[in-house]
């Protein structure tokens, strides 16, 4: 048997146990007060849960509400909310300024949060590579966004709009009157960026179906979303791993191997008319892009190139039908300004007044990117919104509590395109109209803008052109969505008929 004195070295052992057992303790509880009283983001308004654990945050995100649970934040508490210990969240027009817009020469920039960014396997692409990658990267591409190349890529565009009309003709002749919007702008958008960038489509229309890689780039985008969490907790990446299912992991992983197979055959095909790997391709030298560059940037260019459209014309679908008066006038305002289906052209459609109003009405209302798309503060911390932030603090404007809200725009949830319009009535007069930065803006805005507007007035002007449309009875509802970094969105079921004209 052990005597006591034997056994002391155990009495010996009692404070350093106590210590062990209460350090994980008193460390939890010492980041909880820390955080709430201490932390010098402590002035910051915002639920005290999320000021303290980035749980909260990671759990809204994960729910595809976090656009909602934004908007409900910032009318609770305000222009700036803490959705995180070290994470803002803005809705005024100067915070965009701050946070995106150009710096003051020598003034350190805003890095992408590397928290909000999943590496694919092949590298960081335009959208998340650090400053001097980026530079030389967005140098290349930006001669295929040029108004040259603009005015060159019309009559490809305006084909696939063209094969887009045959195509829901035959549906209607066909007696499938009724079709799925979303799915049709997205063969077509999906097309256009396929042949843009690699002189081949994904053959969406032709097939009237998805191709695999489309469905497999929606798939990647949500593995994205709901990953987040092993970029701030690297520790649950077993557990994770454990829990994806095998089918969305296996999706992701193909389609960046597709995209890395669409620019090898690329790179061995003669292209006769210039794409944007030609301009990508211009120079064998340090201002090229290496291979690995170009894989993670064809992923980038598909996604970035035609979800983003093809969301926009589903929600100005939405939107126009749900109003019937506007469709009264946009009908109107397309049917008067063209004899002809074949006189609708760029140059045409982009003095459409009435059109480019609800495509802003709709950017604004149902903005392609949602939530937001984090940036750190530089060293030595940096002014927003007025107010001092310190460095490596994530913060970011959120697109759709921005523009949903009140404190900017009268009737902020309806949509009224003539909030747009020089003529518009005194009551739209104080709207924030500078607030709607659906492109982002700085030196990383978005590059396929111009592009963007384009293809979406032409493909709204010949489809309003072509046909009578109501919205059936099952898509009522339609813009109640989840998000998942872009929208999830649901089947919109409208009636076609064709016009006459
Ligand atoms: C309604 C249509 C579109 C919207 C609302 C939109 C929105 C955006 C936004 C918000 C960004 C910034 C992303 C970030 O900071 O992480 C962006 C970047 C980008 N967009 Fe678009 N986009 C649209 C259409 C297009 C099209 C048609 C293209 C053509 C390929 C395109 C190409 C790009 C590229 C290459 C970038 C990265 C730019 C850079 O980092 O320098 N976008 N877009």
């Amino acid at each position: 048997m052990l005597s006591w004195n034997s056994n002391t070295w155990v009495i010996d052992m009692i404070p350093i146990i106590y210590l062990v057992a209460i350090t994980p303790l008193g460390y939890l509880l010492w980041t909880v007060v820390y955080n709430l009283y201490f932390s010098p983001l402590s002035k910051f308004p915002g639920p005290k849960l999320a000021a303290c654990t980035n749980l909260q945050n990671l759990y809204w995100t994960s729910t595809g509400q976090y656009h909602y649970k934004l908007k409900e934040l910032h009318d609770k508490y305000g222009d700036v909310v803490r959705t995180a210990p070290k994470s803002l969240v803005y809705r005024s027009p100067q915070a965009w300024k701050d946070i995106y817009g150009h710096r003051k020469s020598g003034a350190p920039s805003f890095l992408k949060d590397p928290k909000f960014y999943l590496r694919g396997p092949t590298g960081p692409s335009l959208i998340n590579m650090n400053d001097e990658d980026h530079s030389r990267g967005r140098r290349l591409l930006s001669h295929a966004f040029s108004e040259k190349a603009l005015r060159e890529q019309e009559g490809l565009v305006q084909s696939y709009v063209d094969m887009l009309v045959e195509r829901l003709k035959g549906e209607v002749s066909s007696s499938r009157e009724t079709v799925d919007m979303s799915r049709w702008y997205n063969f077509t958008t999906f097309d256009i960026i396929g042949d843009l960038a690699f002189g081949e489509p994904f053959d969406c229309l032709r097939e009237s179906q998805y191709h695999p890689w489309v469905k497999m780039v929606f798939v990647s985008t949500k593995v994205v979303a709901l990953s987040r969490p092993l970029l701030v907790y690297p520790f649950l990446a077993p557990i994770f791993r454990r829990f994806l299912p095998k089918k969305l992991a296996k999706m992701r992983a193909e389609s960046f191997e597709l995209a890395t197979d669409k620019v090898h055959r690329r790179l061995e095909t003669k292209v006769e008319r210039p794409d944007f790997m030609t301009y990508i391709l211009r120079y064998d030298d340090e201002r090229s892009m290496t291979i690995r560059e170009m894989e993670s940037n064809a992923a980038l260019l598909i996604l970035a190139g035609s979800e983003t459209t093809a969301s926009l014309l589903s929600g100005l679908t939405y939107y126009i039908l749900a109003n019937p008066p506007t469709y009264r006038k946009l009908v109107d305002e397309i049917r008067k300004s063209f004899k002809s289906y074949e006189d609708i052209n760029f140059q045409r459609v982009s003095q459409l007044t009435y059109l480019n109003a609800a495509l802003e009405e709709s950017l604004r209302v149902y903005p392609s990117v949602p939530s937001i798309i984090p940036r750190v503060v530089p060293k030595d911390g940096a002014m927003i919104d007025g107010r001092f932030v310190p460095e490596n603090v994530s913060v970011s404007g959120a697109h759709y509590s921005t523009y949903h809200s009140e404190s900017h725009f009268t009737e902020a949830d309806s949509f009224i395109p003539e909030r747009w319009l020089e003529n518009r009535d005194k009551r739209f007069e104080l709207d924030n109209r500078n607030a709607v930065q659906p492109f982002s803006l700085g030196p990383r805005n978005c590059l396929g803008r111009n592009l963007a507007y384009a293809e979406m007035r032409v493909i709204a002007a010949k489809v309003f052109w072509s046909f009578d449309m109501t919205m059936d009875e099952s898509s009522t509802d339609w813009n109640i969505q989840k998000s998942y970094n872009i929208w999830e969105r649901k089947p919109l079921m409208v009636n076609l008929s064709l016009a006459q004209h």
